[in-house]
């Protein structure tokens, strides 16, 4: 084992791993940031994507170990305390998400999207996020949810740490930057984040819908 130290969500993180862990693991493991999930563990379905110093990665695609020193944002880092990020809030307002799996790994990598391009096209939305799959949407809402996030608006702070305001165009010269919320004090890497219970309860009621439906 061999101990590291990582930013996870804001917060430092001191840790054992194994030479084989992968980042993915440590996270949803010892870390307890289950948010991030493992699919295909093979590169593919992107959702396990996760930014590591800004930069979206695909976190069964590297070892815990190469994450020594680095910044590690989750999809629990996106949310602020109860308050879901406004690209989770446009998720949900235009039906992104039905079994919720891709999830985080799509809000992280849109994240970085509107990042590097804060008024995509169509097109520039689809291709960005052609890493990612979804194996329930046909990925119409997807875009739909980032088109609508982006009309929001987009900041990004001069650090290297990122965040998506929600504004109005007449308050958009007056942009507040955000850096994502650490985990709460105490909370040390164990809590479950606003995400995930939002995530849980979407799911749920994705569910229940289905199955009013069916009936
Ligand atoms: S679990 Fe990492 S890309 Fe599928
Ligand atoms: S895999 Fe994308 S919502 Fe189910």
């Amino acid at each position: 084992m061999t101990k590291i130290r990582i930013e996870v969500n804001g917060q430092p993180v001191d840790t054992d791993v194994a030479p084989t862990t992968l980042l993915v693991e440590l996270l949803r493991g010892p870390l307890a940031m289950t948010g991030t999930h493992q699919g295909c563990d093979t590169a593919q379905c992107g959702a396990c994507t996760v930014l590591l110093d800004g930069q979206a990665v695909k976190s069964c695609s590297m070892l815990a170990l190469q994450a020594q020193g680095r910044r590690v944002t989750t999809v629990e880092g996106l949310a602020h305390g109860d308050r879901p990020h406004p690209l989770q809030e446009a998720f949900m307002a235009c039906h992104g998400l039905q079994c919720g799996f891709c999830t985080p790994g799509m809000l992280v990598r849109s994240y970085r999207l509107l990042i590097d391009n804060p008024n995509p096209s169509e097109d520039e939305i689809r291709a960005g996020i052609s890493g990612n799959l979804c194996r329930c949407t046909g990925y119409q809402n997807i875009v739909k949810a980032i088109l609508a996030a982006a009309a929001e608006g987009i900041e990004t702070a001069a650090d290297g740490s990122y965040a998506i305001s929600r504004m109005s165009a007449a308050a958009s010269r007056r942009r507040t930057i955000e850096r994502p919320r650490p985990l709460p004090a105490g909370a040390g890497v164990s809590g479950v984040s606003a995400l995930t219970t939002w995530a849980s309860q979407t799911f749920s009621n994705s569910v229940r819908g289905f199955w009013l439906v069916a009936i």
